[in-house]
């Protein structure tokens, strides 16, 4: 596992996606990439639509693959998933709509939407880089503490606290989807490879344990130590709680990386 701290999270994450979609380009291949919502990927959305819009980057050659979605809400729900992806980024780049998949959280069939999810997963390859988040409880994607570390995409209960921090984007809690549907740890852990961002000193003890704690279905994004290519991409507060040892061994880690901006 690596550590990246960095403040400009959003510039450096999305250098990193560049440089691997580039790479795929020259392997004469398509990337296939997992994408989280939430607040903390905005600023890697925006570089990464300015990039396209300069001509650095084309996404013609990219299939993605959300994260989750809330079960109840329609695509065009401003508090959707989907609605979120479509206005944040994928309108604004040169991406095939065939190549966008998000998990239908109106699906008549949910059980039957979820399985349908994974197998498109499975048909399109290995996903390349999977980006993500965290949530404070150390929930990845929607798969909740004491998720299963080896489940598949599937429908999930929303705990209450989770529910509480996204009230946020909400009127209230009320109108916050108690459900949603999620891909599994394990569809995540068979990524290529993982990269995390986190920003905020309210992230520093989900990533002290991420790092530092044990694997755990209670935090369940620990399970990315198990996983051999992961990269934590944290701003300075995020770190605060990380022992200061580790932080100085994973600073000459940023190191070896910080080459990444000036390609
Ligand atoms: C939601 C999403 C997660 C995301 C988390 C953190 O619960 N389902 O995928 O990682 O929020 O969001 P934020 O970046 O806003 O803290």
């Amino acid at each position: 596992m690596r550590l990246c701290i960095t403040n400009n999270i959003g510039l450096w994450a999305a250098t990193y996606v560049k440089n691997k979609i580039k790479s795929q380009e020259k392997k004469a291949k398509h990337t296939i990439l997992g994408l989280p919502t939430g607040s903390t990927p905005l600023s890697m959305y925006q570089q990464l639509i300015k990039m396209c819009k300069e001509k650095e980057l084309s996404f013609k050659d990219v299939i993605t693959f959300n994260m989750d979605e809330y079960i109840g809400l329609s695509p065009e729900h401003a508090q959707s998933y989907n609605y979120y992806m479509h206005n944040n980024f994928f309108n604004h780049i040169d991406i095939a709509p065939e190549n966008i998949h998000i998990p239908n959280g109106v699906a008549k069939d949910i059980k039957q939407e979820c399985i349908n999810y994974e197998s498109k997963i499975k048909s399109a390859g290995k996903i390349n880089l999977f980006v993500g988040g965290v949530g404070e409880d150390g929930h990845l994607g929607f798969n909740e503490p004491y998720s299963s570390l080896l489940s598949k995409t599937r429908d999930k209960d929303l705990t209450i606290y989770t529910r509480k921090a996204n009230a946020r984007f909400f009127n209230n809690i009320d109108e916050v989807p108690k459900k949603a549907i999620t891909v599994g740890i394990n569809t995540i852990m068979e990524s290529e490879e993982v990269m995390i961002l986190v920003s905020g000193y309210h992230k520093a003890k989900v990533v002290k344990n991420l790092i530092e704690g044990n694997v755990s279905h209670v935090n369940p994004i620990s399970i990315l130590q198990m996983h051999p290519k992961v990269i934590i991409v944290a701003d300075d507060e995020a770190c605060d709680e990380v022992k200061v040892r580790t932080y100085r061994y994973f600073k000459s880690m940023q190191d070896e990386f910080s080459n990444l901006l000036e390609e």
